[in-house]
């Protein structure tokens, strides 16, 4: 019996001795950071005021971690919003679109929902750029006298932005990052990214509800100078008289956030601050992302989605696995999961059926290692009934 499993294989892998210590492997809500359990969070501030002092102050703590972790630069703003990563960035469209056209781009279902929500809801009529699954457009091809819609890293399709070379220096546009599963995960160059969302469910292994928007100082002009054609409900008003509400960036929350959700934020950032900062995240994410491929390399049955490394997530990996249908998939994941050996890694519902293996930096590269042998035995079972 060998280690891996060929292609067409009758024989059977052994089933393995040892399971992931942690078989979380989701790409959202993903892995809690090392060490994580309900009883490590701070409780001070649950059952009190958002707005009380220590309120005030864990928010405004977040907001610090936040800040020194992704080395953020004093021109830029970063607040917390309701709504998860998708209210903080369509908080940011419906705010400041309209001014000058717009270019769309998509590679995947995420980037594609901003494609509708400029076309179909605010009917911006928007330059769209697409690509197919596994692959990311020319970005070459992006005018920036436009403002710029774009997802950093494609979750459902683990196919990123390989730098921000491609941003223009001296754009007249905006440009807007989707950057939830790419913060803590890549080295993003803060004076090209106008704007940036993420949510703590993603790299920090963080919860949902809230979203993390962050602003360049071209976006605050921008939302000054400017007030869109259409309405706004309160939960998207950033501004005030004509002036940035500079209290959603200290931690005034425009409505009452959950204080569960930031104090296990702030565990989070506290651990990833524990291992270096953004640069052991990342580090601790390419480690994952080079224990997975090695897995991928070994086996003439798998293979990336993303062909093209320098434009492959090392976050949400994407993987395809050969003669697999959307139900060979459901049954490949279904059977690792009850053998408590992986949650969660069949593909978004929108990809191409395949797999799909977190490798941020809450996952340990041994839980990584560990899955290998497991996709095998998963495999033969599957093939052999
Ligand atoms: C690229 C991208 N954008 C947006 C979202 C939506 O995030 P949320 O559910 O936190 O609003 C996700 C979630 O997986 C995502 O991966």
């Amino acid at each position: 019996m060998t280690d891996t499993v060929g292609a067409g294989t009758n024989v059977l892998a052994a089933k393995p001795a040892t399971l992931p210590a942690r078989p979380h492997f989701s790409s959202g809500p993903c892995a809690k950071p090392p060490g994580w359990s309900p009883q490590a969070l701070a409780t001070e501030s649950l059952g009190r005021s958002h707005r009380s002092k220590i309120g005030k102050a864990r928010l405004q703590y977040c907001i610090d971690l936040m800040r020194e972790l992704l080395k953020l630069p004093d021109t830029h703003r970063i607040g917390i919003v309701p709504g998860s990563d998708t209210g903080a960035y369509e908080m940011a469209m419906w705010t400041m679109l309209g001014a000058r056209p717009v270019t769309a781009l998509a590679w995947e279902s995420f980037g594609e929902g901003w494609v509708t929500d400029a076309a179909k809801q605010l009917k911006l009529d928007p330059t769209i750029i697409r690509a197919d699954y596994g692959h990311i457009p020319d970005l070459d091809a992006v005018d920036w006298s436009n403002d710029v819609l774009f997802t950093w890293n494609g979750t459902t399709s683990g196919a990123r932005v390989p730098n921000g070379d491609w941003i223009a220096e001296d754009r007249e546009g905006l440009s807007f990052a989707d950057a939830t599963s790419a913060v803590f995960a890549y080295d993003l160059p803060w004076d090209k990214i106008d704007v940036a969302t993420f949510s703590w469910q993603k790299v920090l292994g963080g919860e949902g509800a809230h979203g993390v928007l962050i602003l360049g100082p071209r976006a605050v002009e921008r939302l000054e100078s400017y007030t869109p054609a259409w309405p706004l409900p309160k939960v998207f008003r950033l501004v005030s008289k004509g002036k940035l509400a500079e209290g959603v960036f200290k931690g005034e929350t425009i409505n009452t956030p959950s204080m569960l959700a930031v104090e296990d934020a702030i565990f989070a950032l506290e651990w990833g601050k524990s291992i270096g900062g953004a640069e052991g995240m990342v580090a601790r994410s390419n480690a994952n992302a080079a224990a997975l491929d090695a897995i991928v390399q070994a086996r003439p049955w798998l293979g990336h989605l993303a062909p093209d490394p320098a434009t492959r997530s090392t976050t949400s990996v994407c993987l395809t696995v050969e003669g697999a249908d959307e139900a060979f998939i459901k049954a490949f994941a279904g059977l690792l999961e009850k053998e408590g050996a992986a949650f969660d890694i069949a593909g978004y519902r929108d990809a191409p059926p395949g797999l799909r293996i977190w490798c941020g930096a809450t996952v340990d590269t041994a839980d990584i290692e560990a899955l290998g042998p497991w996709l095998d035995w998963a495999y033969s079972e599957l093939k052999a009934s």
